[in-house]
């Protein structure tokens, strides 16, 4: 994250745990406590895989959701976001009902957070807070997993919660689904809760066993590029839920838990068992091969061979495009014209439908790369992307 009271190169805005704890001074008439974040994270690959139990490997980006956090004694939450429009959000712990609306504001996130703790039987109780957030939103790069976690890791701490990381983002998740509306699997809130600087975190979203993988792009003269598309990327607008029924329907008809269980090896059969229903088929095909593609880049990370992981992304992102149908014009324009102007390998990232693209890219190639992309888009009548580095950074932390 960015040093205290620094700019944000991406934002431009001021971000910091002291800038955040200034702000909360002023918005609530004194210091907070203390000032946790919480990060926003690409997916290396492995999309659409975590509600199938099957394999993620993301990892934490160098933007951060701050919280500045203080207990209350009265039930009372207040929340407060520097990035918001609007003034203090008023709540009363008690009163918090699951209603879901995933067109609810984004007070709804932290609002869900108490809730699911309190379903869960612990001792929570008020609070204020102040949010101030790098996180591009609506981008695919789980800003609602960020401002879930973080919040979940203030109240851990203010109120001596005793929950560990994991723990943390199965009750973000909690929130997300029950309270907000969203059937997003664990992915995001794990990697928010549990990602570390300089490593990709290769997750078993069943077992939820972690392995930290060294993933030193700088050190072999790697650069991991972000191409945040700007079309706005919606998780509560039906599609995914859609593509989640439609993989819980694959794995009925093949008689298994979850599409996880079927071995890559089994494919081509259990594809046969499908001949009569093409888009099952379609989404079983990606997800089967997906879980593969997890474990062959965790074999190359782990021989040393990161270049040679490219092509399986290109590869993970054609499967998401022609099997899964969440790919977007801008997404393929994104993909394409960086492995045309030398990429090592590129594919989008995240829930699909807009959001961002990831490019795995010789750092001498870097700049040309990403010029060739906004000039494609340019030259397509696009808005202009957003590019940026993915630097694999620190999960959930308390930083004041
Ligand atoms: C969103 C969801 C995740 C995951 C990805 C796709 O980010 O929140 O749980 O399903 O989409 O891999």
């Amino acid at each position: 994250m960015t040093a205290h009271g620094a700019a944000d190169p991406a934002t431009e805005r001021p971000h910091g745990a002291q800038h955040t704890a200034a702000e909360f001074a002023a918005v609530y008439g004194a210091a907070p406590t203390g000032t946790w974040a919480a990060p926003g994270r690409v997916n290396l690959i492995g999309e659409h895989t975590d509600y199938n139990d099957g394999f993620v490997m993301p990892l934490a980006l160098p933007h951060t959701t701050l919280a500045a956090a203080s207990a209350r004694t009265d039930g009372v939450l207040r929340l407060h976001s520097g990035g918001a429009d609007g003034g203090i959000v008023e709540l009363r712990i008690d009163a918090l009902r699951p209603e879901p609306d995933p067109q609810a504001g984004w007070a709804a996130y932290p609002a869900g957070v108490v809730w699911a703790m309190r379903e869960a039987g612990l001792p929570v109780g008020g609070a204020d807070l102040h949010y101030d957030s790098t996180v591009p939103t609506g981008a695919g790069l789980s800003s609602s997993a960020a401002l879930e976690v973080v919040t979940a890791l203030a109240l851990n701490g203010l109120y001596a919660l005793g929950q560990e990381p994991q723990q943390l983002a199965r009750l973000a998740q909690r929130a997300e689904n029950a309270f907000v509306g969203v059937p997003c699997g664990i992915m995001d809130q794990t990697a928010a809760a549990c990602c570390t600087a300089g490593h990709a975190l290769f997750l078993d979203t069943r077992a939820l066993t972690r392995r930290q993988i060294p993933f030193d792009l700088a050190g072999e003269g790697l650069r991991l590029l972000v191409v945040d598309t700007r079309v706005k990327h919606e998780l509560g607008d039906g599609a995914y839920a859609e593509r989640r029924a439609g993989c819980e329907r694959g794995a009925r008809a093949l008689g298994v838990r979850a599409l996880r269980d079927v071995p890559y090896a089994h494919l081509p059969e259990a594809l046969a068992g499908l001949a009569d229903d093409p888009v099952t088929q379609a989404l079983v095909r990606h997800i089967v091969t997906e879980n593969h593609r997890v474990e062959e880049v965790v074999a190359l990370l782990d021989a040393g061979r990161t270049r040679a992981i490219g092509p399986l992304l290109t590869t993970g992102h054609a499967s998401l495009r022609d099997d899964f149908k969440i790919s977007c014009r801008e997404l393929d324009l994104a993909v394409d014209t960086a492995n045309a102007a030398g990429a090592l390998g590129a594919r989008m990232t995240g829930g699909g439908f807009g959001g961002s693209a990831i490019v795995l890219v010789e750092e001498a190639d870097a700049p040309a790369v990403g010029a060739a992309v906004t000039e494609a888009f340019a030259a397509a009548g696009h808005a202009a992307p957003r590019i940026f580095e993915a630097v694999p950074s620190a999960g959930a932390h308390r930083v004041e």
